[in-house]
């Protein structure tokens, strides 16, 4: 079979056109004061300096990204549950093969993950590397073990070009595979969204009721006490009053931590599939469900987070509200699926 080594030109025009939108001058409504400002995207995608971000390390992440050959029973890959159609996500309550799993966590997206500073949904991985690791050894994942992935695709031969011109040589390694997965999961950024035109100084991008929601958001709702910045996320865990019995952070953290008890992390707003599933269990499927949560509150209990503070409003501004949160949504990014290397 043609191995296609360069099956990525996709993300290259993503990397291009995030540095040529600076390179070509585009800039946001000058002398805009805040709020509007805080919520600027950033200009280039984040990358340690460990793992520079380069196209050939991503094109191999990509091709590895969609491997099957990950799992032990070569049937699931990375994109089994976080799949470009669903938001690199798999629209599902619980992940594949977690329906009898006691507090399964519903799968999150991996997009604009290059901004993560704590992965999963209790933060117990620390960056896309480490993070790699985990479904693949997960039993109810991928089932399999380092020393038997690197065993079975050393000897891919069409994974060699793959590897030198990501690395310099043919060799595969745990560290070259998680940091191959790390860089294609960086280039996955939301698109532009009515909500960035609108930031952007394009007052026709959004509507008068879209408008009216983020003021909301801001003000009497105060959803932007925890869903900050471009991303809509403070990178931090909350207790938001949910029933579910998992404990999330808390199982992380000394029992003290009373605040941490029931916290998960505040997922971002952008890009969130039409009808859910919400939340770390699954447990909501309108983002009308999901703001009247808030104005009631949540669950009362010594680990609610103190900014989960009830409020009213009317039919009509909860859809304003609704109505701004979908201006976050860039649409699905265009992907070309890489051929399989043999
Ligand atoms: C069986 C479904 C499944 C497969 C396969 C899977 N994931 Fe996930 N992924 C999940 C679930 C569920 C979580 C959240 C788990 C948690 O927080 O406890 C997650 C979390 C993540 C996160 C953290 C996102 C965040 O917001 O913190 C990243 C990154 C990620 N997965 C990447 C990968 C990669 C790379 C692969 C392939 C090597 C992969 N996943 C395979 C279900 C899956
Ligand atoms: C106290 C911090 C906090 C406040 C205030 C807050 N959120 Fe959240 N939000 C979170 C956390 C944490 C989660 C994930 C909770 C979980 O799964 O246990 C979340 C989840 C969500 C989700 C589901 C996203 C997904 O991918 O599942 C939406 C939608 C959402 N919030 C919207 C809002 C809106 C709208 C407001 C204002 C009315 C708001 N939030 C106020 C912290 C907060």
């Amino acid at each position: 079979m043609e191995v296609r080594t360069r099956p990525a030109l996709r993300f290259m025009g993503l990397l291009l056109t995030l540095s040529m939108l600076t390179a070509a001058g585009v800039s946001w409504a000058a002398g805009d004061a805040a709020p509007k400002d805080a919520y600027r995207r950033p200009d280039g995608i984040l990358s340690p300096s460990s793992n520079p971000l380069t196209v050939e390390k991503a094109t191999l992440g990509k091709t590895l990204f969609f491997d099957a050959r990950l799992s032990r029973d070569g049937k699931m890959s990375c994109a089994s549950c976080h799949a470009p159609d669903k938001r690199w996500s798999d629209g599902r309550l619980r992940p594949l093969g977690a329906e009898n799993i006691v507090n399964a966590r519903r799968t999150p997206t991996v997009l604009n993950s290059a901004w993560l500073t704590a992965l999963m949904w209790d933060g117990r991985a620390s960056s896309l590397e480490a993070q790699a690791v985990l479904p693949i050894t997960t039993p109810h994942e991928m089932n399999f073990d380092m020393p038997g992935v690197i065993a079975r695709l050393q000897p891919i031969q069409g994974y060699r070009p793959l590897f030198a011109q990501a690395f310099g040589d043919a060799d595969v390694n745990q560290k070259r595979i998680t940091q191959a997965l790390a860089s294609f999961q960086r280039t996955l950024v939301s698109n532009i969204s009515p909500f960035d035109r609108w930031v952007a100084g394009d007052e026709t991008a959004i509507s008068a009721s879209a408008k009216r929601g983020f003021t909301l958001f801001e003000n009497k709702a105060k959803c932007v006490a925890c869903h900050k910045s471009w991303r809509f996320t403070d990178d931090s865990f909350h207790d938001i009053g949910l029933r579910s019995e998992d404990i999330g952070r808390g199982a992380k953290v000394p029992p003290q931590v009373t605040l941490m008890q029931h916290a998960f992390k505040t997922p971002s707003l952008r890009d969130l599939p039409i009808n859910g599933p919400y939340m770390h269990d699954g447990s909501m499927f309108s983002l009308e469900e999901v703001i009247k949560h808030y104005e009631k509150g949540g669950i009362e209990r010594k680990s609610r987070s103190l900014e989960m503070k009830p409020f009213e409003i009317s039919d009509e501004e909860r859809l304003a509200l609704v109505e701004f949160i979908k201006t976050l949504d860039g649409g699905p990014l265009k992907v070309d699926y890489p051929w399989m290397p043999e």
